[in-house]
């Protein structure tokens, strides 16, 4: 083995030995009695944990898309499926009627989107402002990378079905135009931040309830 083989081996095995998991335990099923810190919650007693602890039902159910935007998200992350505390992934339905739209938002971590139903165009931002953005049908998949602005939109004639899937059992998720809109942030200093009129700003503080 020559130099170069010998490094690229040992640092292949460092990257191998210290992305592997060093958890002690199987699972840690979320145990709501305490609260939860950085690396999630506390573990439920493992004695207590079933099969059914593992399994969640909440994304059969078609999500009600008669609201501003024709459309719903429907997470499973560790607070309604406390099973996935600790283990680093989540999922979500998003259902769209005609028109509908999951508008511009951003997670702590990357997301992959698989359509089931319909045609949406789904994009994200780039940190350098480039949009990326394309028209995905029924088996298509695309990722947004972890903590970009990103969206879905359904372009077609009948309502849209997808499913996505995130790197964190609690990912986040900030609509910028909710966050801009839905406190108490002043309206001058809003209009200041993102150089919108004072109209706009206030005709989407009342429909996402800000105040000032
Ligand atoms: C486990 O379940 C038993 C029986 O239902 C209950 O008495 C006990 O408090 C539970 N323990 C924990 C840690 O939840
Ligand atoms: C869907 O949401 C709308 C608006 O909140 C409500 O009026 C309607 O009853 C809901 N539909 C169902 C089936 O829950
Ligand atoms: C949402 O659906 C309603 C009723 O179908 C429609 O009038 C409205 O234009 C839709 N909104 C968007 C943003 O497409």
């Amino acid at each position: 083995m020559d130099a170069h083989k010998i490094i690229f081996f040992f640092i292949l095995l460092h990257v191998t030995l210290s992305s592997s998991t060093t958890s002690v335990v199987d699972f840690c099923v979320a145990d709501f009695n305490y609260p939860g810190g950085p690396a999630g919650f506390p573990c439920k007693n493992p004695a207590n944990v079933t099969v059914d602890d593992f399994v969640f039902s909440g994304l059969s159910v078609p999500g009600n898309t008669t609201n501003i935007v024709n459309a719903s998200a429907f997470l499973a992350i560790d607070v309604t499926f406390p099973a996935l505390n600790g283990l680093g992934l989540s999922m979500a339905r998003l259902d769209f009627g005609v028109g509908g739209v999951i508008p511009i938002h951003a997670h702590r971590v990357s997301e992959v989107i698989l359509v089931v139903e319909g045609t949406i165009i789904a994009g994200f931002i780039g940190s350098d402002n480039t949009a990326y953005y394309k028209t995905l049908n029924k088996g298509d998949i695309m990722i947004f990378p972890h903590s970009l602005l990103h969206f879905q939109v359904n372009v077609g004639d009948s309502p849209a079905l997808a499913f996505v899937s995130l790197n964190s059992a609690n990912p986040g998720f900030q609509t910028t135009t909710v966050a801009l809109a839905a406190n108490d942030l002043p309206t001058d200093i809003i209009q200041k931040i993102t150089l919108l009129d004072a109209e706009q700003v206030r005709k989407l503080k009342s429909i996402f309830g800000g105040t000032n």
